[in-house]
């Protein structure tokens, strides 16, 4: 489950510091090997092998080692004592309190023994971490509870480990589940987001896109701090646009990254050189960064904790996600829409300007669908591209369906991706049907159009 490797963690932190493992269940020995195993640099820690094996009589007597008035008069009491005035440890870690429970004969000899312990260790200047099996004994999850001035849990969901902090007496913490990981380097834990902590001022600044006709159908281009989002069939040119943005920002000599979790490295670079979106030159001075996702291998609080790397430490200016489909994969289980907003929210928060693609179902249907989930609700300006039909042939088309921060052009007009870029043509003043992808002419002279 984690406690032990938590345990190490809380022992090694400060190096220096004399750390005390007592330990009930597991022998030294093999404490030792995973410890190593897993990185951790023993050298400040000293072993207190309580388990059955160690010789010691373990007879209930004997393990009443907590209340302090007795402790002279008990072996095992006095080996803690001993240890104590010649270590003056620090950090205490207890593999487990739960043990002690086997050893009590009821509840209320239990609980005095752990509070005897606790009290002892902390009036000896140390700091407590215990493990406990909640799961094995609920009726003594209370009385833990109870006694503690801190609780953290440990749980699993599917594949995913979690820690959540249910108790912290005397001082704030980030609430909800975490994602851990346990690996060669011990215990990462990654934070929720929590957008409202974050704040950065920022100018309200107009960002073109670098495509004259686009700029125009935008009225001058997207808003810094907002949230784009990119909507549109397979195939017809989300990705592409986007890094358009990206380009016109590294161009102003800021940073943008894209976070891809549908293509891989490799086909993304061929079609943005082959389309003259190539970013090898913005990437090699820092104005570009392209991270490729794989969604079942990134939660979604570890996938937070690298943007906020990009954004407080590498001064990201611009992030684009593509796609929400993807991003959902690694939010599995979890609320996807309240993840997408809190992470928008912290970039916005922080001035950043956020591009989201996303793919909808339907080719050319009756209804323009922004979004199975209401994703248009988290966005500021809403960019549509669609496939229609002309005269027998297949065109896209680009529009604006939603700008909150200025006005924008309410028509279509036709969307190409060139070996040259991107090309957006003018107004299509003269079609009708536009939006359901089957336009027609509408009978009219030129002359009388403008
Ligand atoms: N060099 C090129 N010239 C013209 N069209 C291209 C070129 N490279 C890719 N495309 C077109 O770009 C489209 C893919 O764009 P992409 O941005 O990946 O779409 P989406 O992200 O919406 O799936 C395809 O329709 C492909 O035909
Ligand atoms: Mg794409």
């Amino acid at each position: 489950m984690g406690k032990t490797t938590l345990g190490m963690q809380f022992l090694t932190a400060k190096a220096g510091e004399p750390a005390l493992f007592v330990t009930m269940g597991e022998h030294v020995d093999q404490l030792r090997t995973d410890a190593r195993n897993q990185g951790f640099d023993l050298s400040g820690v000293e072993f207190l092998d309580l388990t059955p094996a160690q010789g010691d009589s373990m007879d209930l007597e004997s393990y009443d080692l907590m209340a302090p008035a007795e402790a002279e008069s008990n072996p095992i009491g006095e080996r803690i004592g001993e240890i104590f005035k010649a270590l003056r440890p620090r950090r205490v870690f207890i593999d487990s309190l739960s043990h002690l429970s086997y050893l009590a004969p009821d509840a209320f000899q239990y609980r005095k023994q752990v509070m005897g312990l606790l009290r002892y260790l902390t009036q000896h200047g140390a700091t407590v971490l215990s493990a406990a099996e909640i799961v094995v004994e609920p009726a003594n999850a209370d009385e833990l509870q109870f006694l503690a001035d801190g609780i953290i849990d440990l749980s699993w969901r599917g594949e995913r480990r979690l820690l959540s902090v249910t108790k912290f007496r005397g001082a704030g913490y980030v609430g909800g589940v975490h994602t851990i990981r346990l690996d060669g380097r011990g215990m990462t834990c990654y934070p929720r987001l929590e957008p409202g902590e974050h704040q950065r001022g920022h100018q309200r600044e107009t960002l073109e896109s670098g495509v004259p006709e686009l700029d125009r159908l935008l009225m001058g281009g997207i808003t810094k701090g907002t949230v784009t989002v990119i909507s549109g069939p397979t195939g017809v040119g989300k990705t592409t646009l986007g890094l358009q943005f990206l380009r016109a920002v590294a161009a102003r000599g800021e940073r943008s990254v894209l976070y891809s979790f549908e293509e891989n490295d490799q086909t993304l670079r061929c079609r943005a050189e082959s389309t003259s979106l190539d970013f090898a030159e913005a990437e090699a001075d820092n104005r570009f960064a392209l991270h490729t996702i794989e969604p079942l291998r990134y939660s979604a609080d570890e996938f937070a904790e690298r943007l906020r790397d990009e954004v407080e430490n590498r001064g990201a200016s611009m992030v684009m996600i593509d796609s929400l489909s993807g991003f959902r994969l690694s939010v599995a289980g979890d609320d996807m829409v309240q993840r997408i907003l809190s992470l928008c929210r912290y970039l916005t928060n922080m001035g950043v300007t956020v591009l989201v693609i996303n793919e909808v179902a339907n080719i050319a249907g009756e209804t323009v669908q922004v979004s199975e989930e209401g994703i248009s609700f988290l966005a500021d300006s809403v960019l549509m591209l669609r496939y229609l039909e002309l005269n027998g042939q297949l065109h896209k088309a680009i529009g604006v369906l939603k700008k909150r921060t200025g006005n924008f052009e309410k028509t279509l007009r036709e969307f190409e991706i060139t070996k040259e870029g991107i090309r957006v043509g003018e107004p299509l003043t003269q079609l009708r049907g536009i939006l359901r992808g089957f336009p027609e002419l509408v009978e009219r002279s030129v002359d009388s159009d403008s």
